[in-house]
């Protein structure tokens, strides 16, 4: 592990990230990992579970769908009466079959028009319901992953998950399902009806329909490999959209900008071949349904022909005939769209569902334990490393067995060369990770069975990103402590020495931070990030590089500041500037995951080891 590779001074830096935007060719790696292992039968369960709660609407729709199609189908049948029956009572001078069939034929159709009213409108009802639940539980769900699991799966296809998957799904549900469920539904009404007119043309069309599924499973097939294809491309090309956008300081620092281009041009060419491919199999479905069903009217309208000729068949029932034919093979071409859209949705389900089903690595307990309470000057804790020994994911042992006890209250600096896993013990203390093996103690109790708001009281760590959410700098401090009033706010922004720059902002501390004037500097973000630390008051407190940001005099005010803020808490503090160590009760050597030197900051400078020679290169570079 050598330095970071692309530090622009603004850059907040994830760590052990280094693909964000360095042009890395991680598209295709990103091409594998998008449908997460997912137990069998999880997107059948995910579905399941989706429509549980709008059951009795999803019943409602479909008995309206049931009634609305017997209205519409019944169409037909009655132009076949008013030609076989009306039309001879007509000649014979009586108009009441007529005049009962144009109304009979009229209350249908308004009753259609009604029925299919109420159905779009309780089906949209279910359909948003269901969206809003499955959009709430992929943010829930992925904001309670483990940060490992971040690591590797990337906001970007986060993004795609809940914008792209959950969007194919409102296609179906408010597009896709209603056309599928009505087609199917007509087939079945008009085969019914066709069979009863006349079973011998209702078996032509009936037998007609074995072509025609055989058509449409094999495009069912085809299309579906296109649209997983597909749905796996545009993941690809949100990923990278968001990752270079993420890392657009680095990539202009290094003039990434024409690798990125090209990088982007294969993955966006790849979403456009996998939409051709999808696009052409929907043509071929196209043309061979039509010729199914313009083959089975053209024998059936032949063959109907020659019964009427013959005195077998009623001219009525031929022209009924034929409506129905229409009526059940013009939404064919149309089926392959609703089934497209149903294949997408499927390809997206398949997707969030591996997602849902993604377990936190860091679990919550089953049987919280609570920390005794603090004696009030004594606001530390004891932290005990208790044969840790740790391996992120994703690479070899970080951590070899590692022991460490932090009496309550003592402020430890850390520091060691690059890689050398300081930070890593920094989040493990954090309960970022768990141990591979061994335990992390406080105050005597296992990280793993306290309570999260327990764990949040008792442990926070403050990293150099010093992240800043969008709202005010006041809401950006409470964060700390949601409940703090203003002046508790302020009071932290002043111990930390924050006060001041705040002050000045345009609106002081409601400034925006994503607005015009509310930006403020590396440093000064820095200092949010210390008051919102200083206000949740944690028994023990982690700065990561906190303080590398800030300019000399902005450090020492730091450091004056801390020396109060860290005063009778347990700290660790890990500076690559040796003069935060100074504030130290204790200093810890780190090399390749494990401690070398250990002892008062006084007693190894005065000593011969590796501190001793880096504090003497350090008091060089001042001179
Ligand atoms: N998320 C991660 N996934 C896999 N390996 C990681 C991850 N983070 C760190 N590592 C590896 O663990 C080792 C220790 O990393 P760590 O971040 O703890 O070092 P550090 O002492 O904090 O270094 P620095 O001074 O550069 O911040 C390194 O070899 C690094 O490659
Ligand atoms: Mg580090």
């Amino acid at each position: 592990m050598t330095a970071p590779t692309a530090t622009a001074p603004d850059e907040a830096q994830p760590d052990g990230g280094g693909a964000a935007g360095d042009g890395t060719p991680a598209a295709d790696d990103a091409f594998d990992r998008d449908v997460l292992p997912s137990p069998p039968g999880a997107t059948g369960a995910l579905l399941r579970s989706l429509l549980t709660p709008v059951k009795a609407r999803v019943a409602l729709t479909t008995f309206l769908l049931l009634l609305q199609q017997a209205a519409v189908q019944a169409g037909p049948l009655l132009v076949a009466y008013a030609i076989d029956h009306a039309v001879p009572a007509l000649r014979a001078d009586d108009h009441g079959p007529l005049i009962a069939l144009g109304a009979g034929y009229l209350l249908c159709s308004l009753a259609a028009g009604g029925l299919q009213y109420a159905f779009i409108a309780t089906a949209a009802r279910v359909s948003q319901d269901v969206l809003l639940d499955l959009r709430g539980r992929i943010f829930r769900h992925a904001q309670a992953l483990s940060v490992d699991f971040h690591e590797r799966y990337t906001s970007g296809r986060l993004i795609s998950r809940s914008t792209t998957d959950v969007e194919s799904l409102r296609e179906l549900l408010d597009e896709g399902l209603q056309e599928l469920v009505t087609v199917i539904l007509s087939f079945v009404y008009i085969a019914a009806l066709l069979l009863w007119l006349d079973l011998g043309l209702g078996g032509v069309a009936v037998a007609s329909f074995v072509p025609l599924y055989a058509l449409v499973r094999l495009y069912q097939r085809r299309a579906g490999r296109a649209y997983r294809q597909r749905s796996t491309a545009i993941a690809a090309v949100i990923v990278k959209f968001v990752e270079t956008m993420n890392g657009i300081r680095p990539v202009r620092a290094f003039r990434r900008e024409a690798a990125n281009d090209a990088d982007f041009a294969v993955l966006n060419r790849r979403h456009e071949r996998a939409n051709g491919d999808a696009l052409l199999e929907m043509a071929r479905y196209v043309v061979g349904s039509r010729l199914v069903a313009n083959a089975a009217v053209a024998g059936i309208v032949l063959w109907g022909a020659y019964r009427v000729a013959d005195g077998t068949l009623a001219l009525g029932v031929l022209a009924a005939a034929v409506l129905y034919l229409r009526r059940l093979y013009d939404p064919i071409d149309r089926l392959g769209m609703f089934l497209n859209s149903y294949q997408s949705a499927a390809a997206s389900l398949e997707k969030i569902a591996g997602l849902l089903a993604q377990t936190p690595s860091v679990q919550e307990p089953a049987a919280p334990k609570e920390l005794p309470p603090l004696e009030s000057e004594h606001p530390g804790r004891e932290v005990v490393f208790d044969s840790v020994r740790f391996a992120y994911r994703t690479g070899g042992e970080v951590l070899p067995r590692f022991d460490l006890t932090i009496p309550a209250g003592q402020t430890v600096a850390v520091v060691g060369s690059t890689g050398a896993g300081k930070s890593t013990l920094a989040k493990l203390l954090a309960r970022f990770y768990d141990p591979s093996d061994g335990r992390v103690l406080l105050d005597g109790t296992d990280l793993r069975d306290l309570a999260v708001p327990e764990l949040r009281r008792g442990v926070v760590m403050v990293t150099q990103e010093a992240f800043l959410f969008s709202g005010t700098v006041a809401e950006n401090i409470a964060i700390g402590r949601p409940e703090a009033t203003r002046e508790e706010i302020e009071r932290a922004a002043k111990a930390i020495g924050a006060h001041d720059f705040i002050a000045s902002l345009p609106d002081g501390y409601d400034t925006d931070v994503r607005k015009r004037g509310g930006r403020i500097s590396a440093g000064q973000r820095q200092l949010v990030a210390f008051a919102r630390a200083l206000l949740a008051d944690p028994a023990v407190l982690i700065l990561d590089e906190a303080t590398s940001s800030l300019d000399v005099p902005g450090e020492r005010a730091v450091q004056r500041a801390m020396a109060t803020v860290l005063k009778g808490r347990t700290a660790v503090v890990i500076a690559h500037r040796l003069s935060t160590v100074e504030i130290a009760d204790r200093v810890l050597v780190m090399e390749h995951g494990r401690i070398v030197e250990d002892g008062s900051p006084d007693e190894l400078t005065a000593g011969t080891g590796r501190f001793a020679e880096l504090h003497r290169a350090w008091r060089d570079s001042l001179a």
